[in-house]
């Protein structure tokens, strides 16, 4: 007979943010005519950039072209994207690398989790705590986080981030061999300097370890002492590959389109990481359509550049508005100015599923709640500063209301 994996029964309840939306969801259904505000998912809003549909536009044209059709893509992404990514990603901020260590894929989400592919099940893996629930659930899926007890997967080694830490993760006490790492952090908001993160590569080469470091929100970051791609620190390309995003840069959420960095210089026992993701791409992915390939290349234009950073400073300008007016409605906030996301403590060491529900619905405004997160979110909440500014207003209207 037939078996199922059943490292998927060991996983607790549905994904993260399907809870909230099946929470939401049967909250409006029971009361029709109540206004929900979402701050919950980071999914953003502004429609994507001029720059950008119009290449899309060109591009479905010449798809109609018998000069100009294209079939399957390289698995690896358009040399044209890869170039770009290269030249303007990297290049322009003094990093060596090649277009061919550019994997250009359907989004950070998919490479976070389809990367435990080409490590072995009985590597130690280290999450911080909070964590994007992605690399979590991926790994317990492949069956490398053992059993989940009181809140805990037995073989992940958690590294909390809290208030006292200021929410950066302490090096791993114990050797262990694949880190994830998310700066600036989804959930926290927080972001991390040259120099905090200078310690993390010694420890990687130390150890043989490898770093699976998420930048998808790079473009968020004011602070010249922040560095954008892991690849600013020396050493880095020995030891770390990095995921980076169109979703929140240019509002690619629903278009899909990301890429993931393998360096040459990553290998293990001798062996290229960088070969053994191309293998696994090439079997398992047919490529990101050329439409909307295209439509990525136009974010590295001239125009494309100038109307998503509009759209990246709308989206901190609201971050602004939530860490202001929690502030004033006596919340301790963290985040938000480095990135898009603001995490805020409950009031009165409230559990943070509760005042979920109590936001939800006193105040119809969706947030998340801290321990889905993991066990060190309990006790905070986390909004995303991707709404309209007028309903990020209404809402922080409608919560200092309430508190
Ligand atoms: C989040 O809300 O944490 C992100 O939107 C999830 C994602 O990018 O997959």
């Amino acid at each position: 007979m037939a078996k199922i994996n059943e490292n998927y029964l060991k996983l607790p309840g549905s994904y993260l943010f399907s809870t909230i939306a099946k929470k939401v969801a049967a909250y409006s259904e029971q009361n029709p005519d109540k206004e929900i505000i979402k701050m919950g998912i980071g999914d953003v809003t502004k429609p994507l950039a001029p720059s950008v549909t119009e290449a899309m536009h060109r591009a479905v044209d010449e798809m109609g072209t018998a000069e100009g059709f294209h079939g399957y893509g390289p698995e690896q992404g358009y040399d044209f994207l890869r170039e770009k990514i290269v030249e303007k990603d990297y290049k322009a901020r003094e990093m060596d690398i090649k277009p061919d260590e550019i994997f250009v894929s359907d989004g950070a989400k998919s490479d976070c989790g389809n990367i435990g592919d080409i490590f072995a099940k009985d590597n130690k893996v280290a999450v911080c705590d909070p964590v994007y629930p992605v690399y979590v659930d991926t790994n317990a899926m492949a069956g490398r986080a053992g059993d989940f007890v009181n809140g805990h997967w037995t073989n992940l080694y958690y590294m909390p981030c809290t208030e006292e830490n200021g929410f950066m993760p302490e090096l791993p006490e114990e050797k262990v061999d694949i880190i994830y790492l998310c700066f600036p952090n989804n959930p926290t908001g927080v972001s991390a300097t040259r120099e905090q993160l200078k310690p993390w590569i010694k420890y990687a080469k130390e150890n043989g370890s490898v770093i699976l470091y998420d930048s998808a929100y790079e473009a968020f970051i004011t602070d010249p002492d922040v560095p954008h791609s892991i690849y600013e620190l020396d050493g880095a390309k020995e030891v770390a590959i990095e995921f980076r995003s169109f979703s929140k840069t240019a509002g690619f959420t629903g278009t899909r389109c990301a890429y993931t960095v393998v360096p040459h210089e990553l290998k293990l026992n001798g062996t290229e990481l960088n070969g053994l993701w191309n293998r696994r791409q090439c079997t398992k992915f047919n490529g990101v359509p050329y439409i909307i390939q295209r439509g990525a290349e136009a974010v590295y234009s001239d125009e494309g550049y100038a109307e998503t950073r509009e759209a990246i400073r709308y989206y901190l300008d609201n971050a602004k508005i939530i860490r202001d007016a929690l502030t004033e409605a006596g919340l301790t906030v963290y985040g938000g100015e480095n990135a898009p996301y603001i995490w805020a403590k409950t009031p009165d060491g409230m559990k943070s599923w509760d005042f979920f529900d109590k936001l939800l619905e006193e105040a119809g405004v969706v947030t998340t709640p801290g321990a889905g997160f993991g066990p060190s979110g309990e006790g905070y909440i986390r909004l995303t500063a991707f709404s309209t500014k007028e309903n990020t207003i209404k809402a922080m209207e409608k919560i200092k209301k309430i508190l």
